[in-house]
């Protein structure tokens, strides 16, 4: 059985999730709790040498989906699970909503082949029912306008793939979390990324001290 909490932290590019990413793994830390700070596409160096080709080189929308999960399956078995078994919690930047949202809502790729590589990749090991996928406990959504976000990243660093595409495309990637979030909705947190920094952090704050002394059993 699973003793860790599992935290994902979602949004497009530009909506600011980093800075209170860091702010939580804190507030866990605080609170005793062991904590694992993770990324995908990425988190083993495996996974983040495909995070450097599916970032800069361009491919066909199936061979990128299936790279996603490539990584994903690394970074699930060699660092997530094991971490779930001590009983730590793992913040992960993106995980798989972000395939769903880019690759199924940006990029228009069959978001049923998504759901079927979710099954293959994200089945637990030791699972009874055909229904227990890992996914995370706590799902945090930075939700925000793609022009505000658009104009924050402006003034950032050199684009990779995905952030110097047009505006329409990170609207197809927000509507692609919204209906994610549509089919599992009690895993997820909605936080209005488009106000000040300390009332974002404020929101966060709130949506995850319920999980501060959980362990999931
Ligand atoms: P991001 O997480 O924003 O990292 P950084 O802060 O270094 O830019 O970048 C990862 C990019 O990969 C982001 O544009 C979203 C994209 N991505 C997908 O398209 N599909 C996925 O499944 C994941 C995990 C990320």
């Amino acid at each position: 059985m699973t003793r860790g909490t599992f935290i994902s932290f979602e949004g497009i590019d530009g909506a600011g999730k980093s800075t209170h990413i860091e702010r939580v793994a804190a507030l866990f830390r605080q609170a005793g709790r062991a904590v694992v700070l993770t990324r995908e596409p990425g988190g083993t160096p495996l996974s983040e040498k495909l995070r450097e080709l599916v970032l800069h080189e361009p491919m066909d929308a199936l061979t990128e989906a299936l790279l996603m999960f490539a990584a994903r399956r690394e970074h699930l078995v060699q660092v997530i699970e094991p971490a779930l078994e001590r009983g730590d919690v793992v913040l992960c930047d993106r995980f798989t909503d972000a395939t769903f949202a880019y690759q199924g809502g940006g990029r228009g790729f069959d978001w049923q082949v998504l759901t079927q590589l979710e099954r293959i990749v994200q089945s637990q090991a030791h699972a009874q029912a055909d229904s227990a996928l890992r996914q995370p406990d706590l799902t945090v959504w930075f939700d925000l306008d793609p022009q505000i976000a658009a104009e924050r990243l402006a003034s950032a660093r050199v684009p990779d793939k995905f952030e110097s595409q047009p505006a329409d495309f990170f609207a197809a990637v927000r509507a692609g979390y919204a209906k994610r979030q549509a089919e599992m909705p009690t895993r997820f947190a909605r936080i209005n990324a488009a106000q000040t920094r300390e009332a974002v952090g404020a929101d966060v704050a709130l949506v995850v001290t319920p999980w501060l002394s959980r362990s999931t059993a």
